[in-house]
């Protein structure tokens, strides 16, 4: 058995040159670097998990300024939080911030733990963002290893491996371990984060503005495109394209059925329009569920694109004018809705709506009847 590799002594000094060019140049002014509790530290770390910083400040303001801690948070409905959520994507994160709540006031008294452990048993907190927290929220020292992270130390330790095999994984741990320093951990968490969001970037890195470069593998071989190595899916994946149609079905009163999506899978627990593969089932649907009593008459409206990370998907929507008396009969409580594009940013009309749809009712508004 080979003896687990010790981390080289370049290790010791990336911590303090991260620091110091985080205090000079880094940003110090954003909405959750103030009064930074757990909670709001929390708030912003898993909204910025796949969203830039520029488009999460304003949703990070709104939800601060609907849900102020923990408890508010875990005695929302849902659909409010999801609300929020509308456009930021990836909605798993809003679901498991509602359960984490939840957790939180029913076993930690409403505040969010400041033991490692207990942080991480919590839905939706990773090994990185336990850490990530803890170290912004109450100085604690814990390394954080998020995608960014990988790439800054793939690059100054010139990894390159696969970074999904589990050896590797381990040895960027320990890399990510042997660089966070003793002091100012908070400031090197964020200056780590930063660099790889603004200067270590996929694609061209700055490196001439890098305070590594002096102990940077990549940079002194110029190996700077090919670490990390690219997963192996990512290289040959091909963008697959989707299309559904959409019924949007109408009332006299302008309000529109909607669905709740099932909580896996793409948009879960959002409110959607009907779905289908065709415009014959869309007609089936509409002859069962809504039966009109006049010939179904549907009106194709302009396509709505909308890109997922990994295909796109093209929205072809139908409208249908009707009445609402026989849809209401069959209406399952909590999964249908006959939903009024009015509200939308009403205080009754608080769900989470999938962008296009939302897109879409904003534009059926905007239409005559
Ligand atoms: N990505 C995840 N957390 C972040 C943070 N705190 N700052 C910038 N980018 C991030
Ligand atoms: Fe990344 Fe270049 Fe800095 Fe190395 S020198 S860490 S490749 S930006």
């Amino acid at each position: 058995m080979a003896q687990p590799a010790a981390a080289p002594a370049s290790a010791a000094r990336v911590g303090p040159a991260l620091v110091d060019w985080h205090r000079q140049s880094g940003r110090h002014d954003l909405p959750w670097q103030q009064n930074r509790t757990p909670y709001r530290v929390w708030i912003s770390e898993i909204m910025l998990q796949q969203t830039q910083v520029s488009t999460v400040i304003p949703y990070f303001d709104r939800f601060m300024a609907r849900f102020a801690d923990a408890r508010s948070l875990a005695d929302a409905p849902i659909d409010e939080v999801l609300h929020l959520w509308t456009g930021l994507g990836y909605y798993a994160r809003a679901r498991n911030l509602h359960r984490a709540a939840q957790q939180v006031r029913d076993d930690h008294g409403g505040e969010l733990p400041r033991d490692f452990d207990a942080l991480h048993a919590l839905p939706g907190i990773g090994r990185s963002t336990a850490g990530a927290i803890l170290s912004l929220a109450a100085g604690q020292r814990h390394p954080i290893l998020d995608g960014n992270v990988k790439r800054v130390l793939a690059r100054v330790f010139g990894i390159d491996a696969d970074l999904a095999e589990r050896e590797t994984e381990k040895q960027m741990w320990m890399l990510a371990e042997a660089c966070t320093p003793i002091e100012s951990v908070d400031v090197y968490t964020q200056a780590v984060m930063d660099l790889g969001a603004t200067v270590c970037t996929r694609a061209k890195p700055v490196c001439l503005l890098c305070p590594l470069q002096s102990l940077c593998a990549a940079n002194a071989t110029g190996r700077q495109a090919e670490l990390p190595r690219p997963k192996r899916r990512a290289a040959k994946a091909e963008r697959r394209h989707k299309r559904v149609y959409m019924l949007a079905a109408v009332d006299d009163a302008g309000a529109v059925w909607l669905e709740r999506r099932p909580e896996r899978g793409i948009w879960g627990g959002l409110w959607c329009l009907p779905e289908f593969e065709n415009t014959e089932q869309a007609q089936a649907f509409v002859v069962a569920t809504l039966a009109p009593a006049d010939a179904v008459a549907l009106e194709p409206l302009d396509p709505v694109q909308h890109a997922f990370t990994h295909f796109d998907l093209e929205i072809l929507p139908l409208r249908l004018d009707c009445a609402r008396a026989a849809g209401n009969a069959i209406m399952e409580p909590g999964r249908t809705l006959w939903y009024n594009p009015r509200d939308l940013d009403a205080a009754n009309g608080r769900i989470g709506l999938p962008a296009p749809v939302k897109t879409l009712l904003e534009t059926l508004q905007g239409m005559p009847r």
